[in-house]
Parts: C-alpha cells; sequence; structure tokens
C-alpha cells in the first residue's frame, strides 16, 4: 500500500475552511438521472456515492442550475429552490458516510444550452453577446444590467440553499463556455458597457457575484471557482478570435484570491465540448446520436448532423477538431499553463483533465503545478481508482481510453462508460454496467 503519508496524493489537502483527506476530487460529470422539474432521484444519491465509495477525497457535483433558465438538459438536479433543500442534505449524507466531502457546482448555461426544454423554448439563451455559440448555432441575447443584478441574486440564492442543505462548499462554474465564461471570454462577450471591453469589465460580473455570495453565506463556507486557463475560442473555426490568454487568467485569479476565493479549479476552453475539453478522441460514429438529439437546439443543429451522418463529410470535421490539439497532451492537458497560473497565487489549486496515471499525479502535485486532480472519465471507467493508487499501482487494470463516448452519449442516453473495447466486446456487459447507477432501486421489496 502507497496509502501512507509519504505519497503526496494520499495527503491531506488544506482549505481556510475545509479539509479533504487526499488530492483526489471527482470532477463534475453531468448525467440526465433526476426528474423534469430538477429535483433529485436516487439514481444521483446512487451515482455521487459511488465514486465517494471509491476513494475519491471529494466530490464536485455535476453542473447544478441556480435557475431554469440556465440548465444546459433537462433531468438535471438544480438548486432553484428551497423545495430542493432536502434533496441534497440526502446527497450530503450519503457521501459522507464514506468520509468524503461534497462540493455543490452551481452552474448557469447562458446560450450554451444542449436541450434546453420546454420551460426555455419560447426563450433564447442569456449571455454576454447577442451572438449564437459557434459550434451548435444556439441562439441567444445580451443580458440587461438588470438581468445580470437577477442572475446574481439566483447565484446567491443557489450558495445559500447549499450551505443549509450541509454541502461542504460551493464551486462557481466560470469555465468550459457557460455563462460566466461567455462574459469572461474575449472571443464572446462583445458588450460596450462595463460588463465588456477591458478584462476587469469582462470579470466584473464574476467577481460581483463571488462578493454577493460571501455576503449571504459569510467568509468561512469554502468557495471555489473553475475558470479556463486559457480559451483557444478559435480551435474549432480559425476565423473567430482566439480568447483568453493565460497571462489574463493569472490576473484574473490574482483578483479572486483577493476576493477571499479558496481554490482554484484550473481548466481550458471555451465551448464544451472542446477540441481540449474533455481531452482525447471525438468518436463520429456516436455524433450522430448526439446531434440526433440535438437536432433542433441550435441553427447549426441541422448541419452538424449532416456531417456526422454522412461518412464522407466525418474527415473534414475531424481535420478542424484535431487541429488544435496535436499541440496539447491529453494527459495533464492544462498542466503547464496550471503552474503558470499556481507560481502566481498563493491558494490551493486543482487541475483538471487527462488524470488518471498515478505517475503523472505525483509528478504534477510534487513539481508544484497544482495540489490536486478533478478526475472525470477515469472515474467514470473505474470508480476506485483512488484504492488502486493507493494500493502502489500506477493504473487500473483497463484504464479509460479517452475515447470520449460517455460524453456523447450523454445528451441522449445514460452516462457510463461507452467503451466496448474495455469489456472486451461484451456489449450486455457494457450495459450492465451503466445500468448499475439505477441499483439498489428507489423502492426496494
Ligand atoms: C460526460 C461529462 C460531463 C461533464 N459535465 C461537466 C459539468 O457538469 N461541469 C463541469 O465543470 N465539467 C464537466 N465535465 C468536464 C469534467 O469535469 C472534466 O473537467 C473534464 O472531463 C476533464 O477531466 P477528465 O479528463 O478527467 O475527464 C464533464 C465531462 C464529461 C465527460
Ligand atoms: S467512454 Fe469510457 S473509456 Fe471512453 S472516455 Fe468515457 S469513461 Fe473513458
Amino acid at each position: 500500500m502507497n496509502n501512507d503519508n509519504t505519497d503526496r496524493i494520499f495527503q491531506p489537502l488544506l482549505f481556510r475552511h475545509l479539509t479533504v483527506k487526499n488530492r483526489l476530487f471527482r470532477s463534475s460529470i453531468s448525467g440526465r438521472w433526476d426528474n423534469y422539474d430538477g429535483s433529485g432521484t436516487h439514481a444521483r444519491l446512487n451515482w455521487e456515492e459511488k465514486f465517494a465509495r471509491g476513494g475519491v477525497g471529494a466530490i464536485i457535483t455535476s453542473f447544478v442550475p441556480v435557475h431554469v433558465r440556465g440548465r444546459i438538459l433537462p433531468n438535471y438536479a438544480m438548486i432553484d429552490h428551497d423545495d430542493k433543500i432536502p434533496f441534497w442534505r440526502e446527497a450530503v449524507k450519503r457521501v459522507h458516510t464514506h468520509d468524503c466531502k461534497l462540493i455543490m457546482q452551481l452552474s448557469h448555461s447562458g446560450r450554451q444550452r444542449d436541450v434546453p426544454g420546454i420551460e426555455n423554448q419560447m426563450n433564447v439563451g442569456l449571455s454576454s453577446t447577442d451572438k449564437m455559440d459557434t459550434f451548435h448555432g444556439l441562439l441567444c441575447r445580451a443580458m440587461t444590467q438588470k438581468e445580470i443584478a437577477d442572475v446574481t441574486g439566483y447565484f446567491v440564492a443557489g450558495a445559500r440553499r447549499a450551505r443549509e442543505a450541509g454541502l461542504d462548499g460551493i464551486e462557481l462554474h466560470a469555465s468550459h463556455g457557460y455563462l460566466f465564461t461567455q462574459f469572461l471570454s474575449s472571443g464572446i462577450n462583445d458588450r460596450k458597457d462595463e460588463y465588456g471591453g477591458s478584462l476587469e469589465n469582462r470579470a466584473r460580473f464574476l467577481i460581483e457575484t463571488v462578493r454577493a455570495i460571501r455576503k449571504e453565506v459569510g467568509d468561512d463556507y469554502h468557495l471555489q471557482v473553475k475558470i479556463n486557463a486559457f480559451d483557444e475560442n478559435n480551435a474549432l473555426y480559425p476565423w473567430e478570435k482566439k480568447g483568453n490568454s493565460v497571462e489574463e487568467s493569472i490576473q484574473l485569479c490574482q483578483w479572486l484570491e483577493k476576493e477571499n476565493v479558496d481554490c482554484l479549479h484550473i481548466s481550458a476552453g471555451s465551448l464544451f465540448p472542446h477540441p481540449l475539453v474533455p481531452p482525447g478522441g471525438f468518436p463520429l460514429d456516436v455524433a450522430k446520436w448526439t446531434y440526433g438529439a440535438m437536432i433542433s437546439s441550435g441553427v447549426r443543429g441541422y448541419f452538424n448532423y449532416t456531417f456526422f451522418h454522412y461518412r464522407c463529410l466525418r474527415p473534414l470535421f475531424a481535420w478542424l477538431w484535431n487541429r488544435t490539439k496535436k499541440r496539447y497532451p491529453i494527459e495533464g492537458v492544462s498542466s503547464e499553463a496550471c503552474g503558470l497560473i499556481k507560481a502566481k497565487v498563493n491558494v490551493p489549486v486543482l487541475n483538471t483533465g487527462g488524470y488518471q496515471n498515478g505517475v503523472l499525479i505525483r509528478k504534477v502535485i510534487e513539481a508544484g503545478i497544482c495540489d490536486g486532480v478533478a478526475i472525470a472519465r477515469p472515474l467514470i471507467a473505474n470508480p476506485d481508482l483512488p484504492h488502486i493508487l493507493a494500493e502502489g499501482r500506477d493504473e487500473p487494470d483497463k484504464p479509460c481510453s479517452f475515447c470520449n463516448r460517455c460524453l456523447l452519449n450523454a445528451p441522449a442516453n445514460p452516462l457510463g462508460c461507452y467503451d466496448l473495447r474495455r469489456f472486451d466486446g461484451d456489449y450486455d456487459a457494457m450495459i450492465a454496467d451503466i445500468m448499475s447507477v439505477f441499483h439498489p432501486p428507489a423502492f426496494p421489496e
């Protein structure tokens, strides 16, 4: 066993107001487990508990919308009303049983809504801009300042509810192209008022929200922010603007630190999915199912679907998608930029993107690139990865291949590992594994 105090992976991570038993965080992984109205189900409880049992120190919930207009897909548990508090209290209880912490990712989609749901069908998404999202063509309009203040209020109420439910902390989702990114990114934000233009103006909405949350929940409640170290906003379409640089992100992180943010969670990219996030493959054979489900969501939905449906068109997309990727590793995709940020701040830093291998995880922590890693897909594939690493092994026997089949199935199908090779070609075994999240059932005998 490597699980002793000489192994950096298994040393506790001390934040200002929270201690996590090791350096392995379950990163947010959204799945459509819940009821249409955003109330949570037994499947989500089973899902979160699975990773707690597997040995991670903390779980960052999936994207939890603070308002119905801010959801990505229906059937995600929300935190838009006090009636959601009891469900989250139960989630905390289940996760705490395994000496694991639960941090809620407070989120708003802005324009980036895969399937907006019936409540949003008549409303375009809210954003910093009137420009639609470049990948899916999701329509939007620039928010008024009154709407910005209203959304800040939804985040504040969400934070208060998370604290009342006993969550160990909150994370503001300011990465991957969702609403805060739409303000932060110079590739997206084209406003002319005090919420657009300079970095200081683009960061205003996020900073004001952090301040308002602090006022509501106090200074002693763990608050972290997930941001992109760099955008590569033109990764898919070269004629778009490139977006934020690492230098701008360093400045943003320093401002956040001044606002008493307890931890910075570093990712990359400005849309979701993005060639760099999650890093790895883009299985074009699965994409036609995804874009079948999203065909009417954005004005480019049908165009994308056509591209993926006809085999002859797929190589052109693959060329566009893979252009930028070549410059970055899959494992530790944003580690270099994360190290640059870590060197300029004093609060603990988490890094996400391609962490599975124990040697690499130890290396980035020991080299001072980050204090811990946030893992998504390798834990879908092997929820007991922490136990495997604690045994001194570098990788599971059947590691995650970073193929992204889980990701592309997620809008239409239950979340799980869809890489048939990991199940030795046994389709029934793969489906049984995916469906295991529904056990134990909601109403056991
Ligand atoms: C199916 C799926 C759903 C995801 N949902 C979220 C989410 O809700 N919020 C978020 O910040 N990141 C989300 N991510 C990104 C992950 O949290 C993580 O940052 C990214 O996948 C890189 O980590 P990995 O290489 O360990 O998968 C998701 C990723 C996947 C594959
Ligand atoms: S489908 Fe499985 S192997 Fe592929 S990225 Fe997802 S978890 Fe990893």
